[in-house]
């Protein structure tokens, strides 16, 4: 369990650390840029946060009046999530963290990745055909996790109190129960179904049921392990050991797989749009890449977008026309960059952007096959979801996204320990052009191997202005997250809707395949005469089977406004 740190040290700096090395016989390096927020005088008048449920939001709130920071808030909302929102909270899983830490950008990559004994072909059978559910359901669909080493690395590096602080309120949520609200026990229900006869789903979360006050002593046990002994214990403890013997004879992962895991500082996708700065995820992430293509390719197509209204027929049709070039470039160039070589500078190259542009058909639908990857293919070929936004009135800001993918990942719980573990495995591109359980394509880029991380759409941002943050933002839903993303920064910028309406208006969603059809949300179907009109301009309309849930927070001068999306049970809360 290493962290891949890719932060430049000076000549002068080492020189010093060497000095320090001989002196005391050992290498300590502490960042310079660590734990000084609190010296740095306030400049929001409150600190804020956008959260999937209200015990997450009390854990931040209980975090800010102790005095920690944003990073400090966002461990404990993940930890809390971990224990209260168990459909998607974890800590067997992973996610982003993009970071906007005393006026500079990080970004950490704590995603999953394949285990050792994975293979390109793990998931089909020997005729070459995808084996329906095998990537999704079972030990066999779980990557190695990352959500704990991830959350000791931020807090290590950026948080102001003790580890332990942090991890206190899950503690006291898994030790003593959370009420289940309805939203929960449907969620576990539903679950429930695909897991029966397949996993040990039930064992756990059978007694998940609305009114409940839910106990967890294994969880508590686990987490109070990782509160002493951080995240070695996870990775090269007893949990370690729980999560190995629960593998033995059924899936991939090892105590190996375990100890050779790492999370990675990597460079965020950064843009210009609009007068303000993008920062955002970077591969293995598609969508920073997706976002900024979504953002400049609409910019640049001001003159048609001029007097269309917001969600009529043409301007569904001419988002799904850009939205039709950005997924076939996610399926050709988009994957693990520890793996294969993502041209991301190419792909949000303002030029780049403005030939596939052109080629959009103003009128009518532009004809799918005709429809690809914009670099060519002499590139290389062979080579459920939370979201909580945190605002600290220091300034500092953390937008996480985190998952195991479906809800309640695997429907895998690690006995003795009662961990979700993931089915991130899905995100992979089992076999080149077979969708996924998003219905989206990829190609050796995205295709397995040990150690890889899976490709995914998670797309936590942050909008600074000036050097000062103006907007954190993001959402659950696959490949819909960075649409999602998309529309409410231009419901709210270009729409100047105010955020509550922005987040709360409907979504839609185009990804190339299945061919021109377009998805509506449960919250807000796209029917009646609307639905007539975006027929009659050639297009399949489908409905999806879930939401998103969008948290958000948008600073006004001093003051942020934080909004929790309705279609969810979060909760949105500024601290004094
Ligand atoms: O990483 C990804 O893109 C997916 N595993 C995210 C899954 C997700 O958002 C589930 N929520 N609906």
């Amino acid at each position: 369990m290493k962290l891949v740190q890719k932060t430049k040290i000076s000549a002068a700096a080492l020189a010093l650390l060497s000095l320090s090395a001989l002196s005391t016989g050992f290498l300590e390096v502490t960042p310079a840029f660590a734990k000084d927020t609190q010296q740095r005088p306030a400049v929001l008048n409150a600190s804020a946060v956008a959260v999937a449920d209200k015990y997450a939001a009390d854990a931040a709130e209980q975090i800010f009046k102790e005095g920690g920071n944003a990073v400090d808030a966002a461990v404990a909302i993940a930890f809390s999530l971990a224990v209260t929102y168990p459909e998607a909270g974890n800590i067997g899983g992973g996610g982003f963290m993009t970071l906007y830490v005393n006026g500079k950008p990080y970004f950490l990559d704590y995603r999953e990745r394949a285990p050792l004994a994975a293979t390109r072909t793990m998931y089909l059978d020997d005729k070459g055909n995808v084996i329906p559910g095998k990537s999704l359901f079972g030990y066999d669909a779980v990557g190695v996790p990352g959500t704990v080493e991830g959350m000791w690395e931020a807090q290590k590096r950026f948080g102001k109190l003790p580890w332990k602080k942090v991890l206190a309120p899950a503690i006291a949520y898994a030790r003593d129960g959370f009420v289940v609200d309805e939203q929960l026990a449907k969620r576990r229900d539903d679950a429930a179904k695909d897991f029966a006869g397949k996993t040990n789903f039930d064992e756990y979360f059978g007694n998940l049921k609305e009114g409940v006050t839910f106990k967890q002593p294994d969880l508590a046990n686990v987490l109070t392990r990782i509160a002493n002994q951080g995240a070695k214990d996870f990775y090269d403890g007893k949990t370690a050991d729980l999560i190995a013997a629960s593998m033995k004879g059924h899936g991939l992962i090892t105590k190996r797989d375990l100890q050779e895991y790492k999370a990675v500082w990597r460079q965020p996708v950064e843009a210009k749009w609009n007068g303000y700065e993008i920062i955002t995820a970077p591969p293995p992430s598609s969508g920073g890449v997706g976002l900024v293509q979504l953002l400049k390719m609409k910019a640049m197509l001001a003159p048609q977008f001029k007097d269309v209204p917001l969600n009529s027929p043409q301007y569904i049709h001419l988002i799904a026309e850009i939205e039709k070039r950005v997924f076939a470039d996610r399926a050709q160039y988009l994957g693990d960059p520890d793996f294969y070589k993502v041209p991301v500078a190419q792909l949000t190259d303002d030029a780049y952007l403005a030939k596939r542009v052109a080629e959009v058909d103003p009128d009518k639908p532009s004809d799918t096959k005709s429809v690809q990857p914009g670099l060519g293919t002499s590139m290389p070929e062979k080579a459920e979801t939370t979201h909580f936004s945190v605002v600290d009135k220091w300034g500092n800001a953390v937008s996480n996204t985190y998952t195991i993918n479906g809800y309640f990942g695997s429907g895998v719980v690690v006995p003795g320990a009662g961990i979700v573990l993931n089915d991130e495995m899905d995100d992979f591109a089992s076999k080149p052009g077979v969708p996924n359980m998003f219905g989206v394509v990829g190609s050796d880029a995205n295709a397995i191997a040990p150690k890889k991380r899976p490709l995914s759409s998670m797309t936590p941002t942050i909008l600074t202005k000036d050097g000062k943050v103006a907007l954190v933002i993001g959402t659950p839903g696959g490949s819909r997250i960075f649409t999602s993303v998309f529309q409410v920064i231009n419901n709210n910028y270009d729409f100047n809707m105010p955020l509550k309406e922005a987040v709360a208006a409907m979504r839609f969603h185009h990804q190339l395949l299945p061919p021109n059809t377009i998805f509506w949300e449960p919250y807000q179907p796209i029917d009646g005469e609307l639905a007539k009109q975006v027929e009659a301009k050639g297009y399949v309309l489908k409905g999806q089977d879930f939401n998103g849930d969008i948290q958000a927070i948008r600073i006004n001068g001093d003051t942020p406004d934080a909004v929790s999306d309705p279609r969810g049970r979060g909760v949105s809360r500024l601290i004094q």
